[in-house]
């Protein structure tokens, strides 16, 4: 089993598209060039939704125009319908990601369909990326639990992966939109699929909003899995779901990772420097404990102390 693990950063997109203040189009410039600097490789970095929905992703198209051309670098659009989809694809997009929530409610108040519906859609979207040579993400949102129905059965979870896999979709992402999840239900949902379908095209989507992040990401590790979100500084929220706090922090998941001997291409001291280019883009104060304990390292060497072990 490989020791490389793939970081796709949701910051810019999961992480600003809740934010209260308006973020300028230059200042998400400068986060994406911190994180590339960094060695982040996987951005998803817009959406192209209705932006009166969410007016924090109106300047898509000024962001990708805007991102600098890296041989090695993806970048990802999330898309609700065929109008995103044909939105993203304009602008040059090679990889879009398609949202399945696990309730009616859910679809519902994120995207105005109901889950059927929601399911033609991805279907759609897909059927037409891929006829056009473009990477789809499934993302199965709500995977643990909806914002406003309660648990999520693992059976459904494994439906939903199901359908947009027989869809055609290239990455299935598990995602617990609303942080209220815990490693047991990760091995409840992975174990079954991996087996089914192998690792490779699972990525896992998690919010820390009760502190169990990391550790259903090491859940995922064991199951195989390679591939993780993660926000820088531990941005993000979903409007559509009351309750959701930031993603697993981008600086706390890659130090778990590296700690524990895994590859990720990334540098810890370059994903400080990030999360304070995020301040700045937000005026909020971020970061996960790794940030808190690089700054204790950082004043103790101000004060000329031995850096505390
Ligand atoms: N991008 C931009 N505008 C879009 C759009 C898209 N992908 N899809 C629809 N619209 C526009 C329509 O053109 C229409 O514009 P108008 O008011 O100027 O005529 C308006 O949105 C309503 O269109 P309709 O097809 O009736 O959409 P809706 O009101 O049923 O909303 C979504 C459906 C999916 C567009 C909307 O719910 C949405 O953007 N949700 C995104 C939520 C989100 O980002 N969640 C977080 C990430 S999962
Ligand atoms: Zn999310």
């Amino acid at each position: 089993m490989t020791n490389r693990v793939y970081i796709n950063e949701v910051g810019l997109r999961d992480g600003l598209q809740n934010q209260p203040n308006p973020v300028s189009t230059e200042s998400k410039l400068k986060l994406a060039d911190a994180l590339i600097a960094a060695g982040i490789r996987q951005l998803e970095a817009v959406s192209f939704v209705n932006p009166k929905a969410v007016p924090q992703m109106a300047d898509g198209a000024q962001v990708l125009a805007g991102l600098p051309t890296i041989a090695d670098l993806t970048v990802a659009a999330l898309v609700p319908n065929m109008k995103g989809y044909e939105r993203a694809k304009a602008e040059g997009v090679k990889s879009v990601a398609v949202v399945l929530a696990s309730t009616d409610t859910f679809n519902l108040r994120n995207l105005n369909m109901t889950l059927e519906q929601t399911k033609a859609t991805c279907q759609q979207v897909i059927a037409q990326a891929k006829q056009d040579g473009i990477f789809v993400r499934g993302y199965v949102s709500g995977a643990i639990a909806c914002p406003y129905d309660g648990t999520t059965p693992v059976d459904l979870v494994h439906k939903l992966t199901q359908d947009l896999i027989e869809f055609g979709a290239d990455e299935i992402s598990i995602a617990d939109t609303i942080g209220a999840g815990n490693p047991q239900q990760i091995n409840d949902i992975l174990g079954p699929l991996v087996q089914q379908y192998g690792a490779d095209i699972f990525n896992l989507h998690l919010h820390d909003t009760r502190g169990q992040a990391l550790a259903m990401a090491w859940a995922g590790i064991t199951q195989g899995v390679r591939r993780f979100d993660s926000s820088i500084g531990g941005l993000g929220g979903c409007p559509f779901a009351p309750g959701a706090s930031g993603n697993v922090a981008t600086e706390d998941l890659v130090y778990m990772l590296q700690e524990s001997g895994f590859e990720t291409g990334i540098d810890l001291q370059g994903l400080r420097n990030a999360v304070i280019v995020a301040e700045q883009a937000t005026g909020q104060s971020l970061g996960g404990s790794v940030v808190q304990w690089m700054k204790s390292q950082e004043l103790r060497k101000q004060k000329n102390q031995s850096p505390c072990i």
